[in-house]
């Protein structure tokens, strides 16, 4: 096989690049990726020697760039996770996510079904999220049947990619295969989402700043267990369905950045509440999505699938992480970053 990675240089994606190459040598990765302000090589600098390792600078956007690296290496599958990723730049300007996430997956679809002979077996595999079926009060799971009421434009813009997506099943017979996951943490998480954001704040001595009152559940998976699951989909799941991923474990925000605080008062040898006293409560974000919680039981036992990890076990693994790979985070967050974070923060 050679199965395009499409945002491979990003979070999620590079630990599915790294998982396929090291697992699967006999299979060629090849790694699409625009290298926007998320995505970075430096995320797969253990795997960029290997021989079953290519790596495109492109944009899914252009059917030029999509159709060229398509025909150079022979695509035979695809796993789409190229995205704009985050609610809060979703907030200040959707008219991007509309165009990566909505436009940039019509164009891979398009793309891939003028190349491929739909005799032969070849996968689609979109990788999306559980935001797409919005917000969940104190009760129930989300499941597969649950209805798409997507609330923020980042949501709005992944359910209608999944609705294409799905579209094309339908219409064509196309070979998709849909997973829709929980809030991923873990390693090469760009500092701007909650976990990662929180853990530099607090090495740097700098505010936490909870959004509302830090009452918003957000239910977390280690992200190498993401990884497994989109590899067990792409390859034994089938065509036409989608899968849930999640591995029960709602936190409250406060509740997570609290246990965050502890752990990490441990790990800087720091007073016990030294850590907790930089939590700041600011302006809530607009529309926020009260609880998300998944329901992975069709994955479970359908496919075999668990989670590998405790939440504990996932977090220290995360924290020592970050602790050990300062450079990293200089060097993502290096070029205009700092000057966003800062623009942001002062308008709550
Ligand atoms: P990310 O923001 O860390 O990475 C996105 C990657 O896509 C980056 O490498 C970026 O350079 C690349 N990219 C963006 N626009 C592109 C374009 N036009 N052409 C080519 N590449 C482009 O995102 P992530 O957190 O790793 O999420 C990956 C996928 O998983 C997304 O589709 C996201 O919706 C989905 N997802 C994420 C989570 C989560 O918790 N992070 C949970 C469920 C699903
Ligand atoms: P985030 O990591 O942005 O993921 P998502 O919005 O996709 O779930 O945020 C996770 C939760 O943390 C969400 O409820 C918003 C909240 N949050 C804060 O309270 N403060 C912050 O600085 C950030 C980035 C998020």
């Amino acid at each position: 096989m050679n199965i395009l990675v499409t945002g491979g240089a990003g979070f999620i994606g590079s630990h599915v690049v790294r998982l396929l190459v090291n697992k699967y040598p006999e299979h060629t990765i090849v790694n699409f990726d625009k290298l926007t302000y998320a995505g970075n090589l430096s995320n797969l600098k253990d795997v960029a020697d290997k021989s079953n390792y290519k790596f495109v600078k492109g944009d899914i956007c252009s059917a030029d760039d999509v159709n060229n690296a398509f025909t150079k290496y022979k695509i035979t599958d695809v796993i789409h996770l190229a995205a704009e990723s985050h609610v809060d730049r979703s907030i200040e300007g959707p008219m991007e996510f509309a165009m990566t996430n909505v436009i940039g997956t019509l164009n891979l679809l398009n793309v891939a079904k003028k190349h491929w002979d739909l005799n032969e077996k070849h996968t689609f595999h979109h990788v999306s999220t559980d935001e797409v079926y919005g917000s969940l009060g104190e009760e129930g799971l989300f499941m597969e049947t649950t209805p798409y009421d997507p609330r923020s434009p980042y949501s709005a813009s992944k359910a209608s990619s999944d609705h294409f997506v799905s579209a094309f099943f339908h219409t064509y017979n196309f070979p998709v295969k849909m997973s829709n996951c929980s809030n991923n943490y873990g390693s090469h998480h760009f500092p701007e989402k909650l976990i990662p954001l929180m853990i530099q704040n607090i090495i740097n001595m700098k505010s936490l700043p909870v959004y509302g009152k830090g009452e918003n559940i957000r239910d977390w998976l280690w992200v190498e267990d993401h990884a497994r699951a989109i590899e067990t989909i792409f390859f034994n799941g089938r065509y036409g369905e989608s899968y849930n991923v999640g591995g029960l474990n709602e936190w409250k925000n406060i509740d997570l950045i609290h246990f965050l605080c502890n752990l990490m008062d441990k790990k800087l040898n720091r007073e016990p509440g030294v850590s907790a006293s930089l939590i700041t409560y600011v302006k809530d974000r607009s529309g926020h999505d009260m609880r998300y919680a998944i329901d992975a039981t069709k994955l479970e036992s359908e496919l075999g699938w668990n989670p590998s990890i405790t939440f504990e076990e996932g977090l220290e693994k995360t924290v020592d992480w970050y602790l050990e790979n300062e450079d990293w985070v200089k060097e993502v967050t290096s070029g205009d970053y700092q000057k966003y974070y800062d623009s942001m923060y002062s308008n709550r």
